[in-house]
């Protein structure tokens, strides 16, 4: 009895392997038969019902109709494997001869390309490199830079505060404050670096640029000493000698304060629309530390006296390359990025 059922077993699974057309199909005949609660799971359960001599021979047969139906599973699933492995391989075909596709290399942003210039220039003359943080606090932005709580430059439409009361550095010149306290003094050193403004944007106003500040501070410090130092530096940039004058300038951490020109570099002086036809053009504010500002960070102004000034590196970045739009230096724009 048991035996002919196992024989209808072997005889049916192994035509639905046969027929069994893909891995799936394969598993649903394997599941009916040989699974848990399968067909051969059925016939065990009246195995208990039998001789012993009965068990004996059926059990042989159970254990070889088992044996065969699983080891023409396992076959039959291997080669359902290896024709999809064959398809997939030939989708997958690629041809190592090939040359690779052209990889673009990237490179340094304008901006970036100057600062490291002008870092490795200031290094060479002696001056530290600081970066500092551009979430600033109030003290360092502000107020140890002498400018007073009334001051324009604290205008909520210039600056971008944080809810925490601190904000986003809108110049380098905290750096000079973390570098005196830091440093002290003689020291010299600059900070490159990016600012924030509550600007409105437009071709020549963006509310992210970057600035150089510079700072020197030791005894004996002069005006001399600022043009030396603005001239050298101006010369490597542009590679040629460079005619500066000095304006006088209001800001409240310097005194006395300047602005800074150099001769038009497009028409050597003589006026074009560039310069707006004055012979020079306006680059860096400047001037000697103010007492106050040395004071504020515990050095004494009798005993120690400094310059410094504020680059704009992106205004400069903008002259080198004749870049007449600020909005394309941070728009990310390949076709402008891809000429540097
Ligand atoms: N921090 C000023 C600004 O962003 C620029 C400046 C002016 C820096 C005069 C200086 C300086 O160091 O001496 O407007």
């Amino acid at each position: 009895m048991l035996d002919s059922q196992l024989e209808e077993l072997r005889r049916s699974t192994l035509a639905g392997f046969a027929s069994a057309r893909s891995l799936e199909e394969l598993e649903k005949a394997r599941v009916e038969a040989l699974g848990r609660k399968g067909t051969l799971a059925q016939i065990s359960k009246d195995f208990g019902k039998l001789s012993s001599e009965e068990r004996a021979r059926t059990g042989k047969l159970l254990n070889s109709v088992k044996q065969d139906l699983e080891g023409e599973y396992e076959g039959k699933k291997l080669r359902f494997e290896q024709a999809e492995l064959a398809e997939r391989l030939a989708e997958e075909w690629i041809d190592v001869t090939l040359p690779a596709p052209g990889v673009r290399p990237g490179s340094l942003h304008p901006v970036t390309q100057l600062q490291n210039e002008i870092e490795e220039l200031f290094t060479s003359l002696g001056f530290a490199v600081l970066y500092g943080p551009e979430v600033e606090s109030e003290e360092h932005n502000f107020d140890a830079l002498n400018i007073p709580a009334a001051h324009p430059a604290r205008d909520m439409q210039d600056t971008f505060w944080l809810s925490n009361g601190q904000l986003l550095r809108t110049h380098t010149s905290p750096v000079q404050v973390r570098g005196m306290r830091a440093l002290r003094p003689p020291l010299r050193m600059i900070a490159p670096g990016r600012v924030f403004r509550n600007e409105e944007v437009d071709a020549s106003h963006e509310h992210t640029f970057y600035q150089v500040e510079g700072m020197m501070v030791d005894r004996d410090v002069s005006v001399a000493n600022l043009i030396y130092f603005m001239k050298t530096l101006l010369g490597g940039i542009f590679q040629r000698e460079i005619t500066v004058r000095l304006r006088p300038g209001y800001f409240p951490f310097v005194e006395p304060g300047f602005e800074l020109d150099i001769q038009c570099l497009i028409c050597s002086g003589r006026g074009c629309p560039v310069c707006k036809h004055s012979g020079w053009v306006e680059l860096c504010p400047c001037g000697l530390v103010h007492p106050n500002v040395l004071h504020l960070s515990d050095i004494d102004p009798e005993e120690w006296s400094g310059f410094a000034f504020g680059l704009g590196l992106t205004r400069l970045a903008m002259m080198r390359y004749g870049i007449d739009d600020i909005r394309l230096l941070q728009g990310g724009d390949l076709r402008f990025l891809t000429q540097f």
